[in-house]
């Protein structure tokens, strides 16, 4: 009998070294412009009780849910997302949080999808949360670490884009033009340009809608100017509700940002809890899935239970992002590199281990805080052997422990970058190093 092999399961990703070496550049790369940003970094469980999605997250993600019932009769689901989890924690400690907050995390989430390019069933994503205030400054705050993120990650302005909108502008719209339950129609907003226009017309029909509402609602998706939407609406609430977005863009407009923002009223968001400013990253054209999306939710905590506190932020994929930066070239290299690999032409393994633990013993007392990476052979091998290893790992530069032309407290040292052959002490091979 032939024993299957074990498959990967659909959706998932194993991470060899090199993989997981990019993974790690895009969450050092994370957690350093977040913190730049000054927020603070939290996590949760990875699975939670069913019911704190069923309901509040929007259909589309309910039906995405991992889920089962675990050995104490419990209903579990993996958490598809970090915003309900982040709610929960902020109901939790509702009193003692001083607000307003800003807190990170880089959750692994899953979600049951069709897995195709750009979504999978297990991925990371990035989540920047401002929780307490209903400032249009929050939404500055996150849209501005955004665009400094994707910078960090070497994308140019012009490269992507912020597209912004306004569930309130919306839904005064959609009240402007007397159209029914907004709550129904959202999610066939948020399908608007994936589905085509017939598709588009029928679900709205299929929601209550006129042809002349149609029509409306489907000229005022396409405003591309904060002008043109005025010309539109007429209530006091949708200019409220524009009069935010305009502050919003000087705001970004001020620091540098202005080129990376631009008003999208064909974004609406799947998710139910958004409550005001929504928004979706693109690359330049949308040749992709969405690198990132999110918005305020200043009712989740009431709806979960809790007090009304306001919320807004983002959630950024790890999937589209790497597969945007590879496009453009700008993933580091993923091979594996050492600063010194110590070597032994008599095999010498205990001078070897003391050697190696001596570089990196110096590394934690340097003074730029430098992290020697040091390795060497695991057996006795011969020069040649212990040199390919050297060059495979990618070794900067060789120690030989026993070289017949260094004096006592010296080492031979080859510098792998060069070729270049030196004798000196330990600090003279830290110099070269960094030479
Ligand atoms: P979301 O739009 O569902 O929002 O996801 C945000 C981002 O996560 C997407 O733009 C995409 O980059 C990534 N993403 C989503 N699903 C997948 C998937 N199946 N595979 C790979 N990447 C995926 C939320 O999750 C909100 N909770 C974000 C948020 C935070 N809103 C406020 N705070």
């Amino acid at each position: 009998m032939s024993i299957q092999i074990p498959q990967l399961p659909k959706g998932t990703r194993d991470f060899y070294p090199e993989a997981e070496r990019i993974q790690n550049y895009i969450f050092d790369t994370w957690r350093k412009v977040a913190e730049s940003f000054a927020y603070e970094e939290y996590e949760g469980p990875m699975f939670e009780h069913l019911e704190l999605y069923t309901g509040k997250s929007g259909d589309e993600i309910v039906s995405q849910l991992y889920n089962f019932v675990d050995k104490g009769d419990r209903a579990i689901a993996l958490r598809p997302e970090m915003t309900p989890t982040l709610a929960r924690l902020v109901i939790q400690k509702a009193r003692e949080l001083k607000k307003p907050f800003k807190w990170f995390s880089m959750p692994r989430l899953f979600r049951y999808e069709k897995a195709q390019k750009g979504r999978l069933r297990e991925f990371f994503q990035l989540n920047m949360d401002i929780i307490g205030t209903e400032s249009i400054y929050a939404e500055a705050d996150l849209m501005a670490a955004i665009a400094t993120m994707l910078r960090k990650f070497g994308l140019k302005d012009g490269e992507f884009a912020i597209g912004v909108s306004s569930r309130k502008l919306l839904a005064t719209y959609l009240e402007e033009i007397g159209a029914p339950n907004p709550a129904l129609v959202y999610p066939v907003l948020d399908r608007r340009l994936k589905i085509g226009p017939e598709a588009f017309a029928k679900a709205l029909t299929d929601a209550g809608l006129s042809d002349e509402q149609i029509q409306k609602l489907d000229a005022f998706m396409s405003c591309k100017s904060i002008e043109e939407v005025k010309a539109a609406v007429k209530s006091e609430n949708a200019s409220a509700a524009l009069d935010e977005i305009v502050e919003l863009f000087a705001t970004l407009q001020s620091a540098g940002f202005g080129e990376c923002v631009n008003l999208d009223l064909s974004i609406v968001r799947g998710l139910a809890y958004y409550t005001g400013i929504v928004f979706e990253v693109f690359d330049k054209g949308k040749s992709m899935r969405a690198i990132a999306g999110g918005g305020r939710y200043d009712s989740l905590t009431e709806k979960l239970g809790g007090d009304r506190i306001p919320g807004v932020g983002f959630g950024m994929g790890d999937v589209v992002l790497a597969d945007l930066l590879r496009e453009h070239n700008l993933l580091p290299s993923p091979k594996q590199s050492v600063d010194f690999y110590i070597a032994s032409f008599t095999n010498d393994m205990k001078k070897v281990f003391e050697t190696a633990q001596m570089f990196r013993a110096s590394s934690s007392t340097a003074e730029n805080g430098t992290n020697f990476t040091v390795s060497h052979p695991l057996a006795p091998m011969k020069m040649g052997k212990q040199l390919d290893q050297a060059n495979y790992q990618g070794a900067k530069i060789v120690v030989y422990v026993d070289g017949d032309k260094a004096q006592a407290g010296e080492f031979e040292f080859k510098d792998l970058r060069d070729g270049t052959m030196h004798v000196g002490n330990a600090d003279a091979i830290v110099k070269q190093l960094n030479s």
